[in-house]
């Protein structure tokens, strides 16, 4: 969680730019021994004292191992697994099933980050109680700390029950990749009056349900700002701008390991498709030259 650039939101302390382990709501970092888990609470402080949280998604045990040393403060076991791990067009088919032995890989590799099991398509719609079902299964079976799942006010209700229950929710407005066909398409939400006015509505009712956080993906910076400024709980951007109070990318399409497009919105901060296919290509010739594997790599008698 780093200092606030500004934006609408409560005053940026004066960090200077980076946060010191002491500043950290919570501690944490290399230097502090008392290495202690990011627990929703954290999200709040952070909000409060203007410190930006950060989130990536993480689907196996060495990326999440990874991610958490760094300090990133959330891990999502997003269901766009269904993309870059299991291979499907969107994240409609992904099971439940799927996405458990992922999250339960994910909650080892993380001893500090708040870990997020995403609720996919088809596990939660039915209701509340299909919705409970399916975070205690989550809960129970994998060992995340948190669930996320899609939907304003069409899913307040589900938000409700499993909040009620004693699982932390994190809400996600705005595009919704699981009603894609719904939507008509990869879609910026929020835009114009009624955008805005149904962003807002949704923003509101994530929060008045009980969930910590709130996902805003693909909507306008403005907007993103006003809902920041007028709810309580954090907004964490995928896509909707710096006045979020976080931000959270695929770590695929963050990493470059993602090959195609790519979302405006993402910053790519390493090459790592580019790097295997380098890594890859020098294998085969190795080993068809007979430079592999060397004598360095052989076992003794
Ligand atoms: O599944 C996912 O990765 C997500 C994020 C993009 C918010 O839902």
């Amino acid at each position: 969680m780093v200092a606030s650039a500004g934006g609408s939101g409560p005053p940026p302390r004066a960090y200077g730019g980076v946060v010191t382990d002491e500043q950290r709501p919570y501690g944490g970092g290399d230097s502090d021994p008392a290495l202690k888990r990011v627990r929703t609470r954290h999200f709040q402080r952070a909000k409060e004292q203007g410190i930006k949280i950060t989130g990536l998604t993480s689907y196996d045990f060495l990326s999440a191992a990874i991610f958490d040393e760094a300090g990133i403060d959330f891990l999502l076991v997003g269901d766009s697994a269904g993309n870059t791990v299991f291979g499907y067009d969107t994240t409609i088919p992904v099971t439940v099933d799927e996405l458990i032995p992922l999250t339960r890989a994910v909650v080892r590799g993380a001893s500090r980050a708040l870990v997020i099991a995403d609720m996919p398509f088809g596990s939660y719609e039915n209701g509340p109680d299909e919705a409970l079902a399916t975070a205690i299964r989550f809960m129970k079976e994998t060992g995340s700390h948190a669930v996320k799942l899609e939907g304003g006010v069409r899913s307040a209700k589900q938000i409700k029950r499993v909040v009620r229950a004693g699982i932390p929710v994190m809400g996600h407005i705005g595009f919704t990749p699981q009603s894609e066909h719904g939507l008509g398409g990869h879609i910026i939400q929020g835009r114009g009056d009624d955008g805005g006015d149904r962003l807002l509505a949704d923003a509101h009712a994530v929060e008045d349900a009980g969930a910590f956080a709130v996902v805003l993906e693909m909507v306008p910076s403005a907007i993103a700002g006003r809902v920041t400024d007028e709810l309580t709980i954090p907004t964490i951007s995928v896509g909707a701008g710096p006045e979020c109070d976080g931000q959270l990318l695929v770590w695929s399409d963050w990493a470059g390991f993602t090959r195609g497009r790519i979302p405006r919105f993402v910053k790519q901060y390493a090459d790592l498709a580019d790097t295997l296919l380098g890594a890859a290509r020098s294998f085969k010739d190795d080993v068809e030259s007979g430079v592999y594997p060397a004598p360095e790599h052989e076992y003794g008698e």
